[in-house]
C-alpha cells in the first residue's frame, strides 16, 4: 500500500476548502496536517480549529503531524476536533510510550515522528506499538526545503528492523518529496508520501499526484 498525504502547509488558505476539495478529487489518500508551536520548531501554524474545519470538508483521514512541544496536553483536543492520526516527534517526548497510548486510547493511530538527525535506535522498542513511524527529510517548520539525501538509507534500515520484528508498520517520510525525488524514496521501502509544495505549487495538481503516484 502506498499512499499520497498532501500538506495543506502550502495550501492557499484564502480558499481552503477548493484546495482540499481539488487534491481529494485528484486523488490524495490522506490530508497532512502540521501543528508548529514557534517553540520546537521556528514556525507557528494551525491549532484544533484548523482540523476541526477540514474534517467538515472531507472525509478523508487527516493525519496531523505536531511539532511542539508538550504534545499530551493536546491531543485529546486533536482527536475530538477529528484527526484520525496523529504523530509526535520523539524529540519532544520522554516518555513516549505514554504519549502513544494516549493517542490510540482517544482512538486515532499513533505515529513516532524521528527528525533528520534522530537516530532509528530511538524507536526500536516502541515499534511494536506504533502504527507508522515518519522520517523526517528536512528539518521540520518550513516547506519547500530540499530532501536530505541519506535519509533513504535510514528508510532502508528501518525497513529492514520492522521486517526483521516481524511487524507492518507503515513508514511514512515528509519533506522534499517530489516528481524527481519519489521513485527512490519509494524503492527504499516508504509506504506514505508527503508531499506539500510539490502538489500545491503545481498548476494542475491531478496531473501532479497522477505522476507521484506513477514513480513510487
Ligand atoms: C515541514 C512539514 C512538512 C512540509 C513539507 O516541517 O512537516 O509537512 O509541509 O513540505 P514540502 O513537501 O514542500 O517539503
Ligand atoms: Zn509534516
Amino acid at each position: 500500500m502506498k499512499l499520497i498525504a498532501p500538506s495543506i502547509l502550502s495550501a492557499d488558505f484564502t480558499k481552503l476548502e477548493d484546495e482540499i476539495r481539488a487534491v481529494e478529487s485528484a486523488g490524495a489518500d490522506w490530508i497532512h496536517i502540521d501543528v508548529m508551536d514557534g517553540h520546537f520548531v521556528p514556525n507557528i501554524t494551525m491549532g484544533p480549529f484548523i482540523v476541526e474545519a477540514v474534517n467538515r470538508i472531507t472525509d478523508l483521514p487527516l493525519d496531523v503531524h505536531l511539532m511542539i512541544e508538550h504534545p499530551e496536553r493536546y491531543i485529546p483536543e486533536f482527536a475530538d476536533a477529528g484527526a484520525d492520526l496523529i504523530s509526535v516527534h520523539v524529540e519532544t517526548c520522554p516518555h513516549l510510550n505514554r504519549v502513544i497510548d494516549l493517542i490510540q486510547c482517544s482512538e486515532c493511530r499513533a505515529g513516532a515522528v524521528l527528525n533528520p538527525a534522530t537516530s532509528i535506535d530511538t524507536i526500536e522498542w516502541i515499534l511494536e506499538y506504533i502504527d507508522f513511524v515518519l522520517l523526517m527529510s528536512v528539518n521540520p517548520g518550513f516547506g519547500g526545503q530540499s530532501f536530505i539525501d541519506n535519509t533513504l538509507e535510514k528508510a532502508r534500515q528501518l525497513k529492514q528492523m520492522i521486517q526483521t520484528k516481524g511487524l507492518s508498520t507503515l513508514i511514512q517520510i515528509d519533506g522534499g518529496v517530489n516528481e524527481t525525488t519519489i521513485r527512490e524514496i519509494s524503492a527504499a521501502g516508504v509506504d506514505v508520501f508527503v508531499a506539500g509544495s510539490a502538489i500545491f505549487g503545481s498548476k494542475d495538481y491531478h496531473q501532479t499526484i497522477k505522476n507521484l503516484k506513477e514513480k513510487m
